[in-house]
């Protein structure tokens, strides 16, 4: 294996992605040099995330140099991912880890009536599942697929095929950000898109345990280990713009509050919830065993991080693979025409 590895995250400038970059520089050899790809859909904010990423190695005095890359990318447009496939594969022979962290969700504000009612009824509940954050129903992408599931769910997968190559030459790690929110009651197979739904985003992370069930076997056979992991409950950059300063300390302490009534999920810290996704990718067990469950980043009462697994409900799982194959071979065909060798010799 080279000594020198690649990482690609999604989305790392959000709280969590960052959080994966500074965890996976600590865990990688000190030796080894490690390249960041960072993605953003804008230049700015993969600049910042950058200078970010930056200040953190410059601190740790880290013994081996971290280069840095970026890569913009929108997983709501194909023609954006393809984008995306044909830059890495220009410019790298081999990956060796990909974090699909990047997600959105289609959100419409706070039912504050809502709210205050499930945190007067059960506190812990209210920050834990909370149904207050009002979802708009049948948003569309450009590209006429529900939005929530292509950006979180087929533009990553599509991506992540087009790149196998790259995944296989690095014997190769998927990790795959899931939630605790993702329970079956969330998702319906008659709605794989999620354009009926008004929690779409609880969907879209239960199509991602699916669908996580129905490959890794396949990644497995092709000399890429694939994972499936969860934050658990953390402070969230893009959470803030529906908040004040008031909301937000509230929040703050109900969160402190649950983990101290002894729920394992409330992180709060974007360093504690990135504890899984890296876990998997460098400590996991080296037979690669147990790929079927869920790794959780989990803290006891007094903050001190662990990890915790669960098993995942795989109802469905094959009917969704069956759905996302069918409609990779719709997009193989429409995009491929797409680039052309425009320097060509005529
Ligand atoms: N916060 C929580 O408590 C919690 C709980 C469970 C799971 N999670 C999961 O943890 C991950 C990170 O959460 P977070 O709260 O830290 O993230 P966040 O603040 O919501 O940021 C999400 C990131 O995804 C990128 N992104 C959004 N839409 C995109 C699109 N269409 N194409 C490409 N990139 C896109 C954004 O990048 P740019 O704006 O730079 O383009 C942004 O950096 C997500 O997968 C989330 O679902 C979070």
């Amino acid at each position: 294996m080279p000594s020198s590895k690649v990482a690609v995250i999604t989305g790392t400038n959000s709280n969590l992605g960052l959080n994966i970059a500074y965890r996976l520089i600590e865990k990688s050899k000190p030796e080894e040099t490690l390249t960041i790809v960072v993605t953003s859909r804008t230049l700015p904010r993969a600049r910042e995330c950058i200078e970010f990423i930056e200040k953190f190695v410059e601190k740790a005095g880290r013994k081996g140099s971290v280069n840095y890359d970026y890569l913009l990318v929108d997983f709501t447009s194909m023609v954006s991912v393809l984008d995306a496939y044909y830059t890495l594969t220009n410019r790298y022979d081999y990956i060796n880890y990909f974090f699909v962290n990047a997600a959105q969700g289609v959100y419409a504000g706070i039912d504050w009536i809502g709210a205050v009612k499930e945190v007067c009824a059960n506190p812990l509940e209210a920050v834990t599942n909370p149904t207050y954050k009002i979802q708009k129903v049948g948003v569309k992408s450009k590209d006429g697929m529900g939005l929530v599931f292509q950006a979180n769910v087929f533009g990553p997968y599509y991506l992540i095929q087009k790149i196998l190559p790259l995944l296989e030459a690095g014997k190769g790690t998927v990790v795959w950000i899931s939630s605790i929110m993702a329970a079956p009651k969330y998702f319906s197979l008659q709605d794989i898109e999620l354009l009926k739904s008004d929690v779409s985003y609880e969907g879209s992370k239960r199509l991602v345990d699916l669908l996580h069930i129905a490959t890794f076997k396949e990644m497995q056979q092709k000399g890429v280990r694939q994972y499936l992991t969860h934050p658990g409950i953390f402070t969230s950059l893009s959470f803030f713009q529906y908040l004040n300063v008031f909301t937000y300390y509230g929040m703050l302490l109900l969160f402190y509050l649950a983990r101290w009534i002894g729920s394992p999920w409330h992180n709060i810290q974007g360093y504690k919830a990135a504890n899984a996704p890296v876990y998997v990718a460098t400590l996991a067990n080296p037979h690669f065993e147990k790929q079927h469950m869920k790794y959780g980043s989990a803290t006891f009462r007094d903050g001190m991080e662990y990890i915790k697994t669960d098993e995942v409900d795989v109802t469905g799982s094959e009917d969704v693979y069956k759905y996302i194959k069918e409609l990779k071979s719709k997009w193989d065909e429409k995009l491929k025409d797409q680039i052309k060798p425009t320097r060509a010799a005529l």
